[in-house]
């Protein structure tokens, strides 16, 4: 008996607290997100200090020959990409903020209502994504594929919207709880792969806090030089 219910709390934990309810279809893990938005950032507790040195000024170094990039940050959370990136004097770009729960993306559009037009706030899941080929600069997403329904469709939509030689950043999760995303997990190694086989190229990852890698990619252009070469935002 004993056994049995400490078996249950287990896969009630495993369930509910490590996969986050993936394993219980997409609607679940949003519901799970509306009902623990407010205390989210009590959780998380990011600071400016850390999320510019390892998430913002690698993010802005690969864009820095944009003027006015305009990113997607997918599965915003309660904005932490671009609440941290908007903070930076240099940066005079736009992002558009997505995310599917409503709860999450009300505490967003709150944070980054001081920045009018170069914050919007859109209600949509990363599959599919609501915009047209080639919108956007950069990609942003965050500690998040992993609880998509499929991490390839999501980074296949991505691939989509991104210009021609337009930046990705985003997390694969590591450690030994990762490994417990049984039939999704997959190392570095296959991580690069995914991500050459729906189009980037010039995949870069480091590991970056316990549970999660970074990773940089450029979606290859058709002349594969991986160059940016739309006019909009272009610095001369
Ligand atoms: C751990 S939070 C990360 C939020 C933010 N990127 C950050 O770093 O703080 C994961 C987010 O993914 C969102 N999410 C879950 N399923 C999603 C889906 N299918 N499409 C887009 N976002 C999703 C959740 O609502 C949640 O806000």
């Amino acid at each position: 008996m004993v056994l049995a219910l400490a078996l249950l709390a287990g896969l009630a934990y495993w369930l509910l607290v490590i996969t986050e309810g993936v394993y219980l279809g997409r609607r679940f893990v949003v519901w799970m997100y509306d009902l623990t938005a407010h205390q989210y950032d009590g959780i998380k507790k990011y600071d400016a200090e850390t999320e510019t040195l390892f998430v913002v000024r690698p993010f802005l170094s690969r864009l820095a020959h944009l003027s006015t990039p305009l990113i997607l940050d997918v599965a915003t959370g309660t904005g932490r990409v671009p609440w941290f990136t908007l903070q930076m004097p240099r940066f005079h770009g736009r992002f558009v903020a997505l995310e599917p729960s409503q709860k999450m993306l009300a505490l967003a559009a709150k944070r980054l209502a001081g920045y009018g037009w170069r914050a919007s706030a859109v209600q949509a899941t990363a599959v599919p994504l609501p915009f047209a080929a080639h919108s956007f600069d950069a990609i942003s997403c965050l500690e998040a594929l992993e609880f998509f329904p499929s991490d390839e469709a999501a980074l296949r939509e991505m691939a989509r919207v991104l210009r021609p030689g337009g930046v990705l950043m985003v997390t694969r999760r590591r450690g030994w709880e990762a490994k417990t995303f049984f039939g999704r997990y997959r190392d570095a190694a296959r991580f690069t792969v995914l991500l050459q086989s729906v189009g980037f190229t010039q995949v870069e990852g480091r590991a970056w806090q316990v549970d999660y890698d970074l990773f940089f990619a450029q979606k290859g252009s058709k002349n594969g030089s991986g160059e940016t070469r739309g006019k909009r935002g272009t610095k001369s």
